[in-house]
């Protein structure tokens, strides 16, 4: 299926790995401009060296997603290289686990920096790109949990549904201009996920890596993680215009696992 991204531009937060880092693939394979950002700047270069191997230009942008200043200059940074912003995918560093007596005042206002506030500042320096461009789009990343509470992670459970309420909320708000939706992956191996497998090994929860990673798979019908780049064509297919009626949207893409609609 032809996306028609190329040439488009997409800032992509928290992108020098995992969830964001496989959507700003899918994106630069589909010829599109991306923007990727991250903390560690060797990690973000090397993530900037191999995406720039495919069909759209890269520029990597060191970026703390929960400093307001470093936010608005990730977009500005895009504005500068590429002329404008056509899309803008929000992802994000995890949250602490735990349950509700685990937790302290400042992981909740972390948790809400990370996760919301992050995609308000990403936003509000965009909008007026987006509103400039004729496909503007705006795809948040979020979890399953804002529709199946996960055990032991009360901070994504609680606090992602704000982001539902912006993407509901900027949904009507920028229409018919610029289309916003959600994806809300189930568990994907990423590096997050390969590291909570390896600590599960040294732990002597399991004997290998393959079956750490098997106890994930428990309950998903399709009977296995996805791969983070499943993901990925499913926000480039968001942002793409194969998807110009889809807006206010909640895509879970958890090979199944949620049993809510
Ligand atoms: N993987 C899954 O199965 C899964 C499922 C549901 C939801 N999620 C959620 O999706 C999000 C991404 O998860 P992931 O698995 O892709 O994680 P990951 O593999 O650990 O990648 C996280 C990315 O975010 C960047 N990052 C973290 N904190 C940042 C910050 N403050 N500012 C800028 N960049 C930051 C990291 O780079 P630096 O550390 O260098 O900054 C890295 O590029 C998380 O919120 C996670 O909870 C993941």
């Amino acid at each position: 299926m032809e996306l028609g991204l190329d040439g488009d531009t997409v800032v992509v937060t928290a992108s020098s790995a995992g969830l964001g880092r496989a959507s700003a693939a899918a994106l630069a394979d589909e010829g599109a401009n991306v923007v990727v950002c991250g903390r560690d700047p060797e990690r973000l270069a090397a993530t900037e060296s191999e995406l720039g191997d495919l069909d759209g230009d890269v520029l990597g942008v060191e970026t703390d997603i929960t400093n307001k200043g470093d936010v608005e200059a990730l977009v500005e940074a895009a504005v500068e290289e590429f002329g404008g912003v056509d899309h803008v995918v929000t992802s994000a560093g995890g949250v602490p686990p735990g349950g509700f007596a685990d937790l302290t005042e400042r992981e909740w206002y972390g948790a809400f920096d990370m996760l919301v506030m992050s995609a308000v500042w990403t936003v509000r320096a965009a909008r007026p790109h987006l509103e400039a461009s004729d496909v503007g789009t705006i795809t948040c990343i979020t979890s399953t949990s804002v529709k199946e509470v996960i055990d032991d992670l009360i901070l994504s459970n609680a606090v992602r549904r704000g982001v539902i309420g912006l993407v509901k909320s900027l949904s009507r708000e920028l229409a018919p201009g610029v289309r916003v939706n959600a994806v809300l992956p189930g568990a994907h191996e990423t590096s997050r996920i390969e590291e909570l497998v390896e600590a599960a090994v040294e732990r002597g929860d399991h004997d290998t890596y393959e079956e750490g990673l098997d106890s994930w798979s428990d309950g998903i019908p399709l009977g296995r993680v996805g791969d983070p780049r499943e993901l990925g064509d499913v926000v480039a297919f968001l942002a793409s215009d194969r998807a110009s009626f889809v807006t206010g949207a909640c895509v879970p893409v958890d090979g199944g696992r949620l049993r809510s609609a």
